[in-house]
């Protein structure tokens, strides 16, 4: 994770983001806060990452890198305002001794790309259309000899695959259909037909951008709704207050790095 230290909305490269509006910086900073007290608490170990002045969506660390099994599959951002983070990740697991491979094509690390261990001997899901191109798929594959699925993203309100669909335990996952082209939403219903659907309402409270450790589910408290879904597919949500990631177009997972140590 990275603090919120020099957040802002100092550029638009999303559709949620809005410029003309004035960030409390304070309150996002105290949000972020308490996301990592809720993981720690949970019992996971964070790890925190020097936040720079001048990169104001550093905070949302997913899109640093993606890791499988101690190999780490680096990012390479699709804007140049973004563009200086990639080599602050890599430093990160470099120094931790990870094995790192350096990308070749756009790719914005774990915000489209999920992993499931428990299906099919270790499954990654992959999104394009909008950061990560479609070639990165097949690079992510060489690297982290893991089966990659190709899902195509269509609406710009979800341009990461994590505002979409995230993974709720080895091998379930929830996502918003309407998100996807239509061949990959055939692709998603055959690979997981007991998947919890998630609809617009939901994704849109940034409900589907989650946490889980297989039990307990980490979402935006604005997304009430999904909230219930969870807990009827006998999960355990828990809601978090990140009202000021919101403006960046970011919640939860977006603030989350996974470290997929060697098993
Ligand atoms: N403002 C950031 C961007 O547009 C938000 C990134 C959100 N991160 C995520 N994993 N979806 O790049």
């Amino acid at each position: 994770m990275c603090p919120p230290e020099h957040f802002t909305v100092a550029y638009a490269i999303n559709p949620w983001m809005d410029t003309t509006v004035v960030v409390d910086a304070a309150l996002a900073l105290k949000q972020w806060q308490l996301l990592r007290e809720t993981l720690a608490g949970l019992g996971h170990a964070v790890h925190v990452l020097a936040a720079q002045p001048g990169l104001p969506d550093m905070v949302y660390a997913a899109n640093g890198a993606f890791s499988v099994d101690g190999t780490v599959y680096g990012a390479r951002f699709k804007h140049p305002q973004r563009a200086a983070e990639a080599a602050a990740h890599q430093l990160f697991y470099r120094s931790q001794q990870w094995r790192f491979a350096d990308p070749s094509h756009v790719n914005e690390g774990e915000g489209d790309f999920a992993y499931l261990p428990g299906a099919y001997g270790g499954l990654i899901l992959a999104g394009h259309g909008f950061r990560t191109e479609a070639a990165a798929h097949a690079e992510a594959q060489e690297v982290l000899g893991r089966p990659v699925v190709s899902l195509r993203l269509v609406d710009p309100a979800f341009y990461h695959l994590d505002t979409a669909l995230a993974a709720l335990d080895d091998r379930h996952i929830t996502y918003y259909p309407e998100a996807f082209s239509p061949a990959s939403q055939r692709v998603l219903a055959q690979l997981f037909p007991d998947a919890v659907i998630a609809d617009r309402a939901d994704a849109e409270a940034f409900g589907l951008n989650l946490v889980s450790d297989g039990r307990h589910v980490i979402l935006n408290a604005e997304a009430s709704a999904m909230a219930g879904k969870v807990r009827a597919a006998g999960y355990l949500p828990v809601p978090v207050e990140l009202s000021e990631l919101k403006r960046g177009g970011g919640s939860v997972k977006c603030a989350v790095a996974e470290l997929r140590n060697q098993t």
